[in-house]
């Protein structure tokens, strides 16, 4: 029997869900993988890398954004793990469109993936935190969601909807002993990333706009994620931080 901790990162196949769900198994945690079936290939990746460092890994295939899928993938991974400790909801996608023409279906996906999707995975897990008191959650939500930038409105209006809602559950679920917090990513350079930072003009833009002048990677988010996922941050709820390299001084 391992005494180890069970975390559930969503969207877990590349970029900074890849980066996280290592990063948490370096601490020490099993973890289930979550991703669309199409990224199969990288999902056992990670999972291969997870069990080399000595920790559990299983995959779920689970769309976060579809209901059945995800009450199903709950059911498997506390069937499996038997509890879960903590929740990384990471899944995201962003589809560029500036708001006149935008198509409705844009908004829909959006807001379905990023933010229906984060508290559909979470109230599939509430029964089981709070009947053993104990949760640990962690959002990630975006900068994009505090001040955004042209071409992704519909992408900040769900992220902030991350952060408002992540806000008034860490008041609802606090008496159960569960924490609820968001980490808010900069610039980093994934696929998704490469959004805002093909032309090399926008990428020095951004660049010169971060106080620390680079670009950020997928490994820059995992501590901070960590230490909402851990006990050391037990006495903090409801927060939003910046991970940016000094772009949002709020
Ligand atoms: N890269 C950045 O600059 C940046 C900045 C701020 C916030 N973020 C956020 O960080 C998170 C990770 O982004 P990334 O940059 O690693 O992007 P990415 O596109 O590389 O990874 C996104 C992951 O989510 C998965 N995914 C997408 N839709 C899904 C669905 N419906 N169900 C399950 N999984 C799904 C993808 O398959 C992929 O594994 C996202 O929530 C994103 O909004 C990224």
């Amino acid at each position: 029997m391992t005494d180890s901790k069970t975390a559930l990162v969503t969207g877990a196949s590349r970029g900074i869900g890849a980066a996280i769900a290592l990063g948490l198994a370096q601490r020490g945690y099993d973890v289930a993988l979550n991703g669309l079936p199409n990224q199969d290939h990288n999902l056992s990746q990670v999972a291969t890398d997870i069990r080399a460092l000595g920790q559990r890994a299983e995959v779920y295939h689970a769309d976060v954004s579809n209901h059945t899928q995800v009450n199903s993938m709950a059911a498997a991974i506390l069937h499996d793990f038997a509890k879960i400790d903590a929740i990384v909801n990471n899944a995201g996608i962003l589809i560029a469109g500036a708001v006149d023409g935008l198509p409705e279906d844009a908004w829909d996906s959006v807001m379905d993936v990023n933010a229906k999707g984060s508290f559909m995975v979470i109230q599939s897990f509430l029964p089981a935190m709070k009947a053993r008191n104990y949760g640990r959650i962690v959002n990630i939500a975006s900068i994009g969601g505090k001040h955004g930038a042209p071409e992704q409105a519909h992408y900040s209006a769900s992220k902030a909807a991350v952060m408002g809602f992540s806000r008034v559950l860490a008041q609802e679920v606090g008496p159960m002993g569960i924490t609820v917090n968001c980490v808010c990513p900069g610039i980093i350079l994934t696929e998704m990333g490469r959004v805002n930072l093909e032309d090399p003009q926008v990428r020095n833009a951004w660049q010169e706009k971060t106080a620390l002048a680079r670009i950020g990677d997928p490994e820059d988010v995992v501590g901070p994620v960590a230490f909402f996922a851990s006990d050391e941050s037990a006495f903090v709820t409801g927060q939003t931080l910046n991970v940016d390299g000094g772009i949002v001084f709020s």
